[in-house]
C-alpha cells in the first residue's frame, strides 16, 4: 500500500469493496455460528456493509450519509456477538479478500484494522 493512500483507494475503490462485500455475505450465510442471526433477505445488509465499509476505509461517508451516526457497537446489542462469532466473521472477511484477490500484505492490513471493531462488538461471554 502507498504511503499516505488510504485503504479505500489500495482497494481500487467502489468497485473492489463491492466485490468484497458480494463475496463475503454468502460465506457469513453459509457459517453456522452467523447464519443463524442474519435475514434470509442478505441484499439490505449487503448495501450497509458496502456503505459502512467504504467509509470505514476512508472513501466517502456513504453510511453517515443515508443511515446516521454509526453507533455499530449500539447496533450489534441486539445479537450475542460471541469471540467465536467475531473470530468466524474475521474468517469470512479473510477469505472473501482471498476470493477477490486482495494481495497479501493488504489483506492483512485490512484485517487487523477490522479486528478492532470486530472484538470490541463481543457482547456474550
Ligand atoms: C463480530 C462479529 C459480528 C457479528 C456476529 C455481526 C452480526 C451482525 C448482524 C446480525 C447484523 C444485523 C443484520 C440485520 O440487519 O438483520 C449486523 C449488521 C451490521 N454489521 Fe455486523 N457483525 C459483526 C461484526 C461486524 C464488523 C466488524 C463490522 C464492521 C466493522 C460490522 C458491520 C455491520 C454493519 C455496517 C451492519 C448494518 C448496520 C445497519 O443495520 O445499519 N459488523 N452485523
Amino acid at each position: 500500500m502507498k504511503q499516505n493512500s488510504t485503504i479505500y483507494e489500495a482497494l481500487g475503490g467502489e468497485d473492489t469493496v463491492r466485490r468484497l462485500v458480494a463475496a463475503f455475505y454468502p460465506r457469513v450465510q453459509r457459517n453456522p455460528l452467523l447464519g443463524p442471526l442474519f435475514p434470509q433477505d442478505i441484499m439490505p445488509v449487503q448495501e450497509k456493509q458496502f456503505m459502512f465499509l467504504s467509509q470505514f476505509f476512508g472513501g466517502p461517508s456513504l453510511y453517515s450519509d443515508a443511515v446516521g451516526h454509526p453507533m455499530m457497537r449500539a447496533r450489534h446489542m441486539p445479537f450475542e456477538v460471541t469471540k467465536e462469532r467475531a473470530d468466524a466473521w474475521l474468517g469470512c472477511m479473510e477469505e472473501a479478500l482471498i476470493e477477490i484477490h486482495i494481495e497479501e500484505s493488504l489483506r492483512t492490513f485490512v484485517l487487523e484494522r477490522l479486528s478492532g471493531p470486530a472484538y470490541h462488538f463481543v457482547n456474550t461471554p
